[in-house]
């Protein structure tokens, strides 16, 4: 009885795409080009996946919010990554250091980094992602508080960091460490149904991807793009904010921010979209 309200609420809530007209049925077929260079926005998806081919959120969006992202002046997530990169400078902690006064230049230091991460990380034995990688650096290297979730500059540092990547093709080693089990943990969280509302990741972002859920357009779900601008709230997303909120949405409590739970999901996520540019950072609605 339970399970029949549920699936007709999500029966409810998903119009067929057809239904509501031809704008945003299917993804677009276009290229993303940022200030002159192609993006991959669709790839062959790797063996064991659950698609043939992987695509960006950005083939989802509407014409307007596509427009945003393909230029630097227009995207409004590039006034984060500015301040990301004064962060970068900025000399902090007991060490007197910046980033810089190690990693010197960003744009070589960096480049092409954050599109191999999550990486094995041996010392904590977990896999460790940007922010957290910030985090380290910042108490181990630098004598600086780590950022707490959200806070400080661990979105904008973030986002500088993942734009040093920009165009490249996300990839992921699992033969790290101990990679290959986060990876089956992340996609044991993936598709297990949560909430009032039972649903899974894969209910919205692999069974409906295509369909309209209320106003918007249903993607795979990928994260090449985050943080990401979203235009309802006016700033910076986090991955781990993004998969809390979805979380949410089924009516379940959701777990903590790089929790073993959502770093085995970001895992997984992450190889869920190999080979689609990094696009950091996207603008979503
Ligand atoms: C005192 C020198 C020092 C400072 C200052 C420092 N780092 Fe690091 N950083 C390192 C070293 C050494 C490594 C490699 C070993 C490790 O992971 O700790 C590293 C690794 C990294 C990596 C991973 C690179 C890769 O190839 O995977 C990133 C990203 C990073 N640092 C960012 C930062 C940021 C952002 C700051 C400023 C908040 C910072 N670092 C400050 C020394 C430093
Ligand atoms: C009830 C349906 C629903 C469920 C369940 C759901 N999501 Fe979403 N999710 C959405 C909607 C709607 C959006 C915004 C449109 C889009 O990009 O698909 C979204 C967006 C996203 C995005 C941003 C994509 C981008 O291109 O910026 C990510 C990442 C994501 N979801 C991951 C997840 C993960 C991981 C789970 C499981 C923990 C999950 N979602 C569960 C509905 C859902």
């Amino acid at each position: 009885m339970k399970k029949t309200v549920v699936i007709s609420a999500l029966a409810a809530a998903l119009t067929c795409a057809g239904a509501v007209g031809p704008a945003g049925a299917d993804p677009v077929d276009e290229q993303l080009t940022i200030d002159g260079e192609a993006m991959i926005t669709r790839a062959k998806a790797p063996e064991g996946h659950p698609f043939d081919e992987v695509l960006s959120g950005w083939l989802f969006r509407t014409v307007e919010t596509r427009a945003l992202e393909t230029d630097s002046f227009t995207n409004p997530g590039m006034l984060e990554v500015e301040t990301g990169e004064a962060l970068w400078n900025k000399v902090e902690g007991t060490a007197g250091k910046s980033c810089a006064s190690c990693h010197g230049d960003a744009a070589e230091s960096m480049k092409g980094v954050a599109a191999h991460y999550p990486k094995w990380d041996p010392e904590t034995k977990r896999p460790i992602n940007i922010e957290l990688q910030i985090n380290k650096c910042r108490e181990k290297n630098m004598g600086a508080e780590p950022y707490a979730f959200d806070k400080g500059g661990q979105k904008p540092l973030t986002a500088y960091i993942k734009h040093q990547s920009l165009g490249m093709p996300v990839s992921l080693d699992l033969s790290e460490g101990d990679m290959q089990s986060w990876w089956d943990k992340g996609k044991e969280r993936y598709y297990l149904r949560t909430g009032q509302l039972n649903l899974s990741c894969a209910s919205c972002h692999e069974v409906s991807m295509g369909k309209m859920i209320r106003a918007d357009h249903l993607s795979q779900g990928q994260i090449n793009g985050f943080p990401t601008y979203r235009l309802k709230q006016g700033h910076l997303i986090s991955v781990h904010n993004r998969f809390r909120g979805c979380i949410r949405d089924t009516r379940a409590s959701y777990p903590k921010a790089f929790s073993d739970e959502l770093m085995a999901l970001e895992v997984y996520v992450t190889w869920r979209g190999t080979g689609l540019s990094v696009e950091t950072p996207a603008v979503r609605q």
